[in-house]
């Protein structure tokens, strides 16, 4: 029997685990990735073909590529492995007929208008907000929901391009300097708050697994400069957990996934308690949250999106892993030393370290949750402390 062919984009160097899974079931692996990430550590003894192009998104280079690969191979499926794939692939999949999510269910994993205006259709809590498209709807807007507003891109990630806005002058001289870029930004009610992450296994509709966790503080202070990132599992069963739990399915459910993994994010409002729908992608989460699911629950999100695709595609049904509920945290910062010694940080809890120039990174495990958020509440400020930069933000997550 033929085996059968996987073809992964990947736009950003990571999924090195989705194609030792492919590689571990006999699939014939295609990567394709940018030039500049040629030189990372792919695992190249178990990708069959590895392509270079200078860009994955440009039309219609792309898809005269990956037509051209599929003269004499029988592509069976298309894999998005960064966010900035998800729509390629879908473009790719309608025009090869190769099954999978497909334009219209894409754009809602890419699109933040997209998903608002979904999200709010079905009935799911989201931050108010607008298109900047029409201008008497923004005025509109700005007339009824008080300051401040966040101006964000509709498909960008890690809080780039996006700006907390004070008033209506303060929004027309963005607007004015965005110039015809403006209907590529969505603008919305900035909610003080706590934000959380859910982690989740999807086969045919179903959630069948979702992680619940907290960021330390929100994504866009840590990015935009100030601080450590840090998250942590929360507890199971936990009422944040169960409230999580209820609007992440509802929000997988009204975007129309099917299959895979994904990563949401909700707010939780200071004022009211309440959790708003701040965004899901369809994709492992980034800045190494993988390897803290992994470290709390004994699985790889990785590894099980690649046995998903693989059970569709044969005609078998996909089956959880036995899920463990150890609790687990992660802490990632800049450093100014090029290759920082955290041997200092030597707790038992400590599973795993990032090795990486100018970051330190760590994840704490333990069956105890209290000891978790102890040792993550000592290691932030010590390692801001010990090795933080004053450098620019990230402009990536720290990966
Ligand atoms: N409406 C909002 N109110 C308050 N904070 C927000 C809001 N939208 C975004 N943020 C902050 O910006 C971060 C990034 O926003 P998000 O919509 O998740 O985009 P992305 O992560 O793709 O850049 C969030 O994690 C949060 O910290
Ligand atoms: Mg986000």
């Amino acid at each position: 029997m033929a085996s059968n062919t996987i073809l992964c984009l990947a736009s950003y160097f990571k999924g090195g685990r989705f194609v030792q899974e492919c590689k571990r079931q006999n699939c014939h692996t295609i990567l394709l990735t940018q030039e500049k990430f040629k030189d990372e550590a792919w695992p190249r003894d178990l990708i069959d073909e590895f392509f270079l192009l200078p860009s994955l998104n440009k039309q219609p280079d792309i898809t005269h590529a990956v037509s051209y690969l599929a003269r004499d191979r029988q592509i069976d499926r298309i894999v998005a492995l960064d966010d900035y794939d998800v729509e390629v692939a879908a473009a790719l999949r309608e025009h090869l007929r190769i099954p999978g999510m497909g334009d219209t269910t894409a754009r809602y994993f890419r699109d933040k208008l997209a998903m608002r205006v979904q999200a709010q259709e079905k009935g799911i809590p989201v931050p108010e907000f607008v298109p900047v498209i029409n201008y008497d709807q923004l005025r509109a807007f700005m007339g009824r929901v008080p300051a401040p507003w966040v101006l964000k891109p509709r498909s960008e990630a890690s809080s780039m391009g996006i700006k907390k806005i004070h008033d209506a002058e303060e929004l027309w001289r963005s607007l004015d300097n965005l110039g015809d870029r403006q209907s590529f930004y969505v603008l919305e009610k900035f909610v003080p708050g706590d934000v959380y992450h859910v982690d989740s296994i999807v086969s045919e509709r179903k959630v069948l697994c979702a992680i619940s966790n907290k960021y330390g503080l929100p994504p866009m202070t840590v990015y935009q400069g100030g601080g450590v990132f840090v998250t942590s599992t929360l507890p199971y069963g936990s009422d944040e957990d169960q409230a999580l739990q209820a609007i992440n399915r509802e929000v997988i459910g009204a975007m129309g996934m099917v299959r895979g993994v994904t990563h949401a994010e909700f707010i939780r409002g200071h004022a009211d308690g309440r959790f708003y729908f701040l965004e899901i992608a369809a994709r492992v989460g980034g800045a190494n949250i993988d390897l803290m699911v992994e470290h709390a629950t004994g699985f790889n999100l990785w590894a099980e999106w690649a046995k998903i695709e693989l059970c569709h595609l044969r005609g078998e049904t996909y089956q959880l892993p036995e899920i463990q509920q150890h609790f687990a945290g992660l802490i990632v910062s800049l450093a100014h030393q090029e290759t920082p010694d955290t041997s200092a940080y030597n707790d038992p809890e400590i599973v795993w370290r990032l090795d990486k120039k100018h970051h330190v990174g760590l994840i704490l495990a333990s069956d105890d949750y209290r000891r978790v958020q102890t040792l993550m509440s000592e290691y932030a400020p010590r390692i801001t402390a010990d090795f933080s930069t004053s450098a620019p933000p990230l402009d990536k997550p720290p990966a």
